[in-house]
């Protein structure tokens, strides 16, 4: 039997982002949305907010979509619109929207979803994690209705924002730091794993060529995205970060996955957003969280692109 998971995406969409709808979407036997919402992080709120109805609307996505929180809960905000451009989504040009935006703030849709929902339900945080910390706050007895939290965020390794910090444990760690001790369930994947799905040159040629509205998709944000951040680190492929955390949800088996303790470094100091994975159980804690390890990525490639199918010839 297919196992049909409801989720909420809570992202900032983004590049990656948007690939991570484009997946799930592709698998409605799977995956059933609730919805959509957005928050600070690659761009504005404003901006995320807009382009995650752009991408459900460009793609046929019965998908409501509820603007989030406008901010981090305590540092000051940052954005990666060095990465991301100035849209948040540069590279694609999307049609005009005819769907009217919901007017529902997205940290309390979310409550109220969780509140009303018959069975727990799956979060998957693709963003800093500022709008499921303020629903935590809000209602601490609402993590009795998520199933699990999966996010794409932090690192056992090195950081991609600073040395130490993956950008949306340090875009807010705080909020991090109170999803990590929820008590929910955690899944983590971070760049340790998102490392592994790497989008080349000849893989946007390998996707382009199902030439579907999909396709193109891909082919335009990927170009952009992948351009920006060859020339950033200095690399020939860059990782497809968002979508790993969403194929999860699809194939667990194509991800390792080891139970550990893992905080997040709220000093403000040099390691402020670095994650903590008590990879060897050295420090006693308690494991909360199962961190992505290894990924299988032909077999994730092969997921992309029978997403991408999916949308038609
Ligand atoms: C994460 O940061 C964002 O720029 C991406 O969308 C991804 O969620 C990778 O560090
Ligand atoms: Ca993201």
């Amino acid at each position: 039997m297919i196992e049909k998971r409801k989720i909420i995406l809570d992202c900032d969409p983004g590049h990656d982002d948007a690939i991570a709808i484009m997946l799930l979407g592709a698998f409605p036997e799977k995956v059933q949305f609730a919805g959509i919402t957005t928050v600070a992080g690659n761009q504005t709120v404003d901006k995320t907010f807009f382009n995650a109805r752009r991408v459900t609307e460009y793609l046929g996505l019965d998908i409501p979509v509820y603007r989030g929180c406008e901010g981090p809960l305590l540092r000051s905000p940052v954005l990666a619109d060095d990465i991301h451009g100035e849209t948040g989504l540069d590279g694609f040009t999307f049609h005009d929207l005819k769907r009217s935006p919901e007017t529902e703030q997205g940290v309390l849709w979310m409550l109220r979803t969780l509140r009303e929902a018959a069975e727990p339900m799956t979060i998957l945080a693709t963003g800093p994690m500022t709008n499921l910390a303020m629903a935590l706050r809000l209602e601490p007895e609402i993590a009795g209705k998520i199933r699990e939290i999966v996010f794409m965020g932090g690192a056992m390794g090195l950081g991609n924002v600073t040395p130490a910090a993956e950008f949306n444990m340090f875009a807010d760690p705080e909020a991090a730091s109170i999803v990590l001790s929820s008590g929910c369930p955690l899944v983590m994947a971070g760049l340790d794993v998102t490392m592994q799905a790497l989008c080349s040159e000849q893989m946007i040629s390998r996707m382009a060529g199902r030439n579907n509205p999909a396709a193109r998709l891909f082919k335009d944000t990927m170009t952009s995205y992948c351009a920006v951040e060859c020339k950033t680190y200095n690399v020939t492929a860059a990782p497809l970060h968002d979508p790993v955390a969403a194929a999860w949800l699809l194939r667990p088996k194509l991800i390792e996955l080891k139970p550990m303790h893992v905080t997040v470094d709220c000093t403000g100091r040099e390691g402020y957003g670095r994650t903590y994975c008590d990879y060897y159980g050295k420090g006693g804690g308690r494991a909360n969280c199962r961190v992505a390890l290894q990924l299988e990525a032909d077999a994730f490639w092969d997921l992309i692109e029978e997403a991408i199918c999916r949308y038609g010839a």
